[in-house]
């Protein structure tokens, strides 16, 4: 199994000149990559003028609609996302959840119509810092991926992956303690019981990783990637951690 790395750009950059250009650095600055697959998650109205690509990048999007077209004003449909060649898209991201009033229901018929749809959807799960500070965490990591599974058939679960991000690391600076990020790890493994499949769920760290850490998550964490926001905008870091991961001797997982 590749190494998964996204790039969430986020509601950035302002521009299509900008957008293109961002692409095209990170592009130049991918070197040799055989064992990463590197994602780029890039707002709706950027993602067609970012081909042609590498075969080691692709495109993402960071939300998509359940229904395949109609009357829902200012959505996007998978059917859309796939026309625009994008192969994945972020599900459940904490700001949606926060800002967009996204539900664990919401969030359940998007993941089934992206996996309908032949795309590979990667699930946001996380806890606040309130939830951390009451000793939430593993309830609420439970509660957010039963819900989001919920009369899910099996036979999509090897195309899915899981992000698991504290809302409280996200853009802040504070990164989860590595001890603490190999507990999570441990237990979501545990939880998705796929030790013994041939196709184990890959599972993303993401908050606040940067190249002078992304390395840890996956060398001593476990995790089998990663979900980079603020320092995927940033082409220089970004290749960079392409680059420390392509060091990385693959795990046998
Ligand atoms: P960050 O964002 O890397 O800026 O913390 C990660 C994310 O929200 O996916």
């Amino acid at each position: 199994m590749k190494f998964l790395l996204v790039a969430n750009w986020k509601m950035n950059p302002e521009t299509k000149k900008e957008a293109k250009n961002l692409f095209d650095l990170i592009k130049k600055g991918l070197k040799n990559v055989k064992n990463t697959e590197v994602v780029i998650c890039a707002p709706f109205p950027f993602i067609s003028i970012l081909n042609p690509r590498p075969k080691i990048l692709k495109l993402g999007a960071q939300n998509c609609f359940w229904e395949k077209s109609g009357p829902f004003t200012g959505e996007i449909s998978t059917l859309m996302l796939k026309d625009l060649n994008c192969q994945y898209v972020i599900l459940g991201h904490s700001e949606r959840r926060r800002y967009l009033g996204e539900t664990d229901e919401m969030i359940n018929k998007k993941l089934k119509a992206a996996l309908k749809a032949n795309l590979k959807p990667i699930l946001c799960i996380g806890e606040t810092e309130q939830e951390k500070r009451a000793g939430k965490t593993k309830k609420v990591l439970i509660s957010q991926l039963k819900n989001a599974f919920n009369r899910l058939a099996t036979k999509w679960l090897s195309r899915l992956i899981i992000a698991y991000e504290p809302v409280w690391a996200i853009g802040t600076g504070n990164s989860c303690g590595l001890e603490e990020a190999k507990r999570i790890y441990l237990f979501l493994r545990n939880l998705l019981q796929d030790e013994n499949s041939s196709h184990p769920i890959p599972i993303l760290y993401g908050g606040s990783v940067n190249s002078e850490n992304a390395r840890d998550y996956i060398e001593k964490a476990g995790f089998q990637g990663l979900l980079i926001g603020g320092a995927s905008l940033d082409p220089q870091e970004f290749t960079k951690t392409v680059a420390l991961l392509e060091s990385l001797k693959k795990s046998e997982k």
